[in-house]
């Protein structure tokens, strides 16, 4: 969604350029236009314009600003078409008060409407235009400006995080935030920054703050001062440091962020297995004593949700059902009991829908929220009675790829915690699990080390095919979803994932002479009928390619191609094949899209945090 980059410092440095810097920075979160102000000499400089940034930047130079001071925002079109007149910043009727903004503010027809009969003239079709308009009608009562902005907002419903520059206090930057994250980077006495997320200012500073929902913050260069938006008192914060290595936002010789992010995933393992044990104690035994389970997310998350969900319950010995953030509430309003718990969980921790979920959840009965995201600080965190951070370290493709891996190897973890304090296997068995979970990362390095070219042979012979199924059974139906996913978001392919018993029930209709089926077989329980499945598809004509272990003897026979996962001797187990085997379908996503010419770092019309409805 929306990115925003603020900047104030007391040096002589090119202002543009780092404005312009700091919000490519947030490019992944994807957008559809860009804008930048600046301050100087009692004059506010704006350029604008729909398209990318470089596209924008070709045009309008925009590293070229005056001044100590400025903020900086792409957006991603909601309340408006993607044009130059709606991008940010937006200005009152007088020009002084320029505002950036991500969220939506509901009711702006309506506060607009009254803002028209008071004389205010507006140029664009965004909600956002009327901060500045009503920030400036408070003005006009006789407030100062920290006031205006404060009694301006009381009046807005819906998600704000805003950056102001404005030339009533033409030395500050004002940040506030409800609901979409703001983050304020500091070097101390020389220059301070707000941004949406970490990377717009990781290779300017790792001292951060967070500003949580209500609250101000006022930047001047390397300073801070933090609000209470409901009592206008001072708030004390205490820096915190980020953990993330510079290089970490860096492309590092990759040709892209996906395919970097692809090949992160054996060390993103590897430290999410180092998860304080702790933490996944305190889940295991939340989940352990709770009448009703649910598990829940978006996209990726929610295909995590599914692996995870299998895990946990084959060791949990209860079911637990797995919901879309945005179908929770209206699926389990008047059957939420007490002492329940759901889980959530979020590569961002911004996802408005599942935000919304547990907060609905949370009011409506007492029961516990547990969450698993990839983001320090997020607000899925501040919801949550407990939460465990994923470490799979930034995350600047699109496309979620190693957080996927490593939120179902922390659902794995719980799992086998529980299956300790359960005891329902012998210690030695449940040390077999942790050796096959541990194995998980060497598995991924050696397929990633020797399979580019038969992926790449893969999606040449699948060149002429813009849909074709991702057929699985049990745990992989998951895998088999989250695979279509990555094809439809990075390579624009109508790649569905299904259930390979179900397949027969419609889709087969669509197999003729040729037409490929990717099966995803895990030598687990499913395996002899998933084996009746693919013949079905074989029979009439369809192209087998298969997704197996090394070992397989059986559906190799049957298929016209396989993609082998490495088995490491006795210490492999299938259940844990929805970490070991999606990278065979990240590969496929990532070097589909670059066979057909597509940016896999940004796919059309995507966002990375989706913090509205
Ligand atoms: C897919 C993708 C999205 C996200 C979804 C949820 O590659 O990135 O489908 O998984 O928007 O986002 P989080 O996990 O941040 O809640």
């Amino acid at each position: 969604m929306c990115g925003i980059f603020g900047v104030i410092t007391n040096q002589d440095i090119p202002i543009g350029k780092i404005a312009l810097e700091g919000i490519k920075r947030l490019e992944y979160r994807g957008y559809d236009s860009v804008g930048i102000v600046s301050q100087h000499d009692g004059k506010l400089f704006i350029k604008k314009d729909a398209g990318k940034i470089d596209e924008v930047h070709k045009k309008l130079k925009l590293d070229d600003f005056p001044g100590k001071i400025a903020i900086a925002h792409t957006r991603w079109a909601t309340h408006g078409a993607p044009t130059k007149i709606n991008s940010h910043p937006h200005t009152n009727c007088s020009n002084n008060i320029t505002v950036v903004h991500n969220g939506i503010i509901e009711n702006f027809m309506t506060l607009k409407e009254e803002l028209i009969q008071r004389g205010h003239n507006f140029k664009s079709d965004t909600d956002t235009e009327i901060i500045p308009h009503l920030i400036e009608e408070k003005m006009k009562e006789g407030l100062d400006f920290k006031d205006s902005i404060i009694e301006a907002l009381k009046i807005l419903k819906g998600s704000y995080g805003l950056a102001i520059l404005s030339l009533y206090v033409p030395d500050t930057i004002i940040a506030v935030r409800k609901e979409s994250p703001i983050i304020i980077g500091i070097e101390p006495g020389v220059a301070t920054y707000c941004a949406s997320d970490f990377p717009a200012f990781l290779p300017l500073t790792k001292t951060y703050y967070i500003l949580e929902d209500c609250e101000m913050a006022i930047l001047k260069a390397g300073e801070v001062e933090f609000f209470d938006m409901n009592t206008s008192e001072i708030i004390e914060k205490k820096s915190q440091q980020i953990e993330w290595s510079i290089n970490a936002a860096e492309k590092g010789g990759y040709k892209h962020f996906m395919l970097k992010e692809i090949y992160e995933q054996p060390e993103a393992l590897k430290r999410t297995l180092k998860i304080s044990n702790e933490d996944i104690k305190i889940f295991a035994q939340i989940i352990l004593s709770a009448n009703d389970i649910y598990i829940t997310g978006a996209g990726t998350s929610l295909f995590a949700s599914l692996a995870g969900k299998f895990i946990i319950s084959k060791f949990l010995g209860k079911y637990i059902q797995a919901i879309e953030c945005s179908e929770l509430k209206g699926q389990l309003t008047n059957f939420l009991r007490d002492n329940s718990v759901i889980i959530a969980v979020s590569q961002s921790g911004e996802t408005i829908d599942t935000i919304e979920a547990i907060r609905w959840a949370k009011k409506a009965q007492n029961l516990k929220i547990l969450s698993i995201t990839n983001a320090v600080g997020s607000s899925i965190t501040r919801y949550s009675d407990h939460f465990i951070i994923t470490q799979a370290g930034p995350e600047i493709g699109v496309a979620a790829t190693k957080t996927y891996s490593c939120q179902v190897l922390t659902l794995a973890l719980i799992a086998l915690e529980i299956a300790k304090l359960r005891k329902i296997e012998p210690e030695s068995e449940i040390q077999n699990y942790y050796k096959a979970l541990k194995s998980t990362p060497q598995i991924i390095e050696n397929f990633l080390s020797n399979n580019i070219n038969l992926i790449r042979k893969i999606v040449k012979d699948l060149e002429k095919h813009s849909s074709y199924f991702f057929l699985a059974r049990g745990i992989s139906i998951g895998t088999a979803k989250e695979g279509g996913l990555k094809l439809k978001e990075v390579a624009c392919r109508f790649i569905e994932g299904y259930s390979a018993a179900s397949a027969k029930h419609g889709p087969i209709a669509l197999v003729r002479k040729g037409y490929p089926i990717v099966f995803i077989a895990p030598p687990d329980e499913t395996y002899v009928r998933l084996i009746g499945n693919l013949m079905e598809f074989k029979s009439r004509g369809g192209k087998i390619i298969s997704i197996v272990v090394e070992s397989d003897k059986k559906i190799r026979v049957h298929s016209d191609m396989t993609i082998d996962i490495p088995q490491p001797a006795d210490i492999y187990h299938s259940i844990f094949s929805p970490i070991t085997f999606i990278p065979a379908l990240q590969l496929l996503a990532y070097y589909t899209a670059i066979f057909h010419g597509l940016d896999p770092d940004k796919p059309l019309n995507l966002s990375k945090t989706v913090t509205v409805h």
